[in-house]
């Protein structure tokens, strides 16, 4: 890793200089006060609001950079429209943005993309998901420097960025005859590195298009033609950490991976050690699921490789309560309560109603305007990160995609959704218990739910009634806010009051028909109380942040198991430390005030072996009987210290280039550099194992590219 990184620096230290002239860099600096209402925190986006923007539809402020000839067209919605990083920097500077509240927003991929028209749906590529060269900006969202200026003028406003990023294809290469005038070619700053047709070096895989029936299918087959990356290739590899590398030396905040169910999880986890060893950045990734039950590939994915993920799940169910009638409000309930027990990091999966991908929750509602703002009150007030589509708080309409992409229709600050984000947002930064807190029902029936977000001493009380003929009582209604009487956080916009509690109960209240409120209390916490850790997982050395809230002011102590980390910024809110140089394994984190008081949150925090690199582990003639499935076991934490409840697995058995039954692969994060020993097992659904016989197989594992080893099983 050291060589692949010296190798990047002359490139980046145009930038860097750049940089330190323009940027107040976005780095963990010590701080004091309320460093969370500042972009300072660029690990943990809990407190945020995300304001999802698909770049060329947003606003044009500089019509000179729009794209000429065919692929521009703004009557098309599949052609380019002249949207651009400009064009954000002055809706950020016009205060549309911070008006609504926003402290983050996520933009199209920022990368180039091909310039042709794809034939097969004769589309430009306006939506930024076929990327041509990584390493330089879509010319038609703007310059370098325009970038540059849009991330400094948000970091000026509190506003994070989050990019889109695609390192699982280029562009449709293969559909039918057709004939695609740019091959999926890839290129590194202007140098081809290769297309997909003639590719000697296998940039690309090459199985046929995915049929989605199994994870690995998904994984290794391209996704409808789009010329697949094998990131599993040593130079597929360093050119994607080098390339996000340069974007986050941008001073870009977050990345929002695309297709992530369609890359080896063992490739992201280790894509994303690289990261975390340079920077501090969330990651949150695309599994894309239009259901509402739990599918535990796909939280084993956030639980596992440390990306977060976009909660389709909640989007589906608050979309079938609220904009079509085909779930009802216990059925939602039951779907909130149920995702908090699937996710390990329940507040750090990223939420919304609607997105590039799906009608607008307008058209799904048949304009029904109250339910789109109380689906709004719903997501804002649950747990994760919750992302506003742009547009829909104007109440725009569109089904599917591109219909669901359409231009901005208009920045006015005054709609009841825009004034219902700005309050929740603001109440987000504040209220601690919308970011970390737990969540409890209080009151609901087909129509109603009244729910309760806790945390330490600040709780927040929502009520959500989605019928719009009917009003309920809800007089009685448990609650933990204190004594007192309680104005609706919404400034009574969706027909709210004030509440009266007396005795843990709500006085007489009756909730009328389509009417929301949220109340809420935000007391000191005089004790620690961890919300995040983020992230979960890192090597010696590495940054990681703690939020939460009652850290106290002056300094004090954070351990892993028993060993102080040091501290490298530290206010009642927010602690960065360092992961001290211990063995690799799980760890308690305890925060101790400078007064004395703990607590030990997290149990499960990861010290990984050190740098890390990928590699596919290959186990041939491994015969099984019917249910069994191959695992891996090793030497080291990354794979399992030899227990089989830790075994690495289960092996794909199903992808012709690579291995089919009786032969196993999978694409594993391994500590680079190291003399490992390994082995294959045999196991079957209830926990059964069968060792591999002979002794322990050996590796070295290669430092600073991807490695492969591939041995018959020992019976
Ligand atoms: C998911 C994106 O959200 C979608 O818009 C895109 O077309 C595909 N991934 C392929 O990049
Ligand atoms: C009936 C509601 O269904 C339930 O959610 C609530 O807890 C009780 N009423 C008491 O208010
Ligand atoms: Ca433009």
């Amino acid at each position: 890793m050291v060589n692949r990184k010296s190798k990047i620096v002359t490139s980046l230290c145009i930038f860097a200089l750049v940089l330190t002239l323009l940027a107040p860099i976005n780095a963990g600096a010590a701080t004091t006060g309320e460093p969370d209402s500042a972009v300072s925190n660029s690990a943990s986006f809990s407190t945020d609001t995300i304001y999802q923007i698909v770049t060329d539809r947003f606003f044009d402020g500089n019509p000179s950079n729009n794209p000429s000839g065919d692929i521009y067209d703004p009557s098309n919605p599949r052609k380019y429209h002249g949207g651009d990083w400009d064009g954000i920097t002055q809706k950020i500077n016009d205060g549309y943005l911070t008006g609504m509240g926003i402290t983050a927003i996520w933009i199209s991929s920022p990368v180039e993309n091909i310039t042709s028209i794809d034939p097969s749906n004769n589309s430009a590529s306006y939506h930024g998901y076929w990327g041509r060269d990584f390493y330089r900006p879509n010319e038609y969202f703007g310059s370098a420097s325009d970038f540059m200026e849009m991330v400094n003028t948000a970091h000026e406003n509190n506003i994070k960025i989050i990019i889109d990023f695609a390192p699982n294809h280029t562009s449709t290469a293969e559909y039918g005859d057709m004939v695609f005038p740019e091959n999926g070619n890839l290129y590194r700053n202007g140098t081809l590195i290769s297309g997909f047709k003639n590719d000697t070096n296998n940039i690309f895989n090459h199985e046929s298009w995915t049929d989605f029936s199994t994870w690995e299918n998904c994984v290794y087959h391209s996704m409808y033609g789009l010329a697949d990356l094998n990131q599993m290739n040593g130079t597929v590899d360093s050119y994607l950490k080098d390339a996000i590398d340069m974007w986050l030396d941008y001073g870009v905040d977050g990345i929002r991976v695309d297709a992530v169910k369609h890359m080896p999880m063992g490739w992201q986890s280790n894509w994303l050690s690289d990261i975390y060893e340079e920077h501090q950045t969330f990651v949150f990734g695309e599994w894309f699921n239009g259901s509402t039950a739990n599918d535990s590939d796909m939280t084993g994915f956030a639980n596992e490789s440390g990306i977060s993920l976009l909660e389709f799940r909640l989007a589906n169910a608050i979309r079938n309560t609220l904009g079509n009638g085909t779930m009802d409000m216990q059925e939602l309930y039951s779907v909130m309560a149920d995702r908090e027990l699937s996710y390990k990091e329940i507040n750090d999966q990223v939420t919304f109603v609607d997105n590039h991908d799906m009608s607008r929750f307008m058209t799904l509602a048949n304009g029904n305007a109250r339910a789109l703002e109380n689906a709004y009150v719903i997501m804002m007030t649950s747990s994760g990160i919750p992302t506003i589509y742009y547009g829909s708080e104007q109440y725009a309409t569109g089904g599917s995609d591109p219909e669901n992409r359409g231009d901005m229709p208009s920045f006015n600050t005054t709609t009841t959704a825009y004034q219902v984000i700005s309050k929740l947002a603001a109440l987000r930064k504040a209220n601690a218990a919308l970011a970390y807190g737990t969540t409890k029902e209080r009151w609901m029936n087909d129509d109603v739910l009244v729910y309760e977000r806790t945390f330490g001493n600040s709780t927040v009380l929502v009520a959500v009634n989605r019928n719009t003929k009917q009003g309920y009582d809800i007089t009685g209604a448990l609650t933990a806010l204190p004594d007192g009487q309680y104005d609706d956080v919404l400034s009574n916009l969706l027909g709210g009051g004030t509440l009266t509690v007396t005795g843990g109960a709500i006085g007489s209240y009756y909730l009328g028909a389509g009417q929301a409120a949220v109340w809420q209390c935000d007391r000191t916490d005089t004790v620690p109380i961890i919300g995040n850790i983020d992230p979960l997982v890192g090597i010696a050395g590495n940054v990681v942040t703690i939020s939460g809230s009652g850290f106290g002011s002056a300094t004090g102590t954070v351990r892993f198991g028993t060993k102080a980390a040091q501290v490298v910024s530290w206010s009642d809110s927010l602690v960065q430390v360092m992961i001290p140089t211990i063995s690799a394994g799980l760890y308690d984190i305890t925060v101790t005030t400078s007064l004395g008081s703990s607590t030990a949150n997290y149990d499960e925090f990861k010290v990984l072996t050190g740098s890390q690199t990928a590699v596919r582990f290959i186990a041939k003639d491994a015969f099984t009987e019917y249910g069994q499935n191959i695992y891996l076991l090793g030497n080291c934490l990354e794979l399992g210290n030899w227990d089989t409840s830790k075994a690495i697995g289960p092996f794909f058995n199903a992808t012709d280039s690579i291995a089919a039954y009786p032969d196993w692969f999978f694409d594993v994060s391994v500590p680079e550099g190291v003399d490992i020993e390994y082995k294959f097992i045999k196991k079957d659904e209830a926990g059964n194992v069968i060792w591999e016989g002979g002794s322990n197989h050996t590796y070295t594992t290669p430092t600073g590219t991807t490695g492969e080893v591939s041995v018959y099983f020992y019976n």
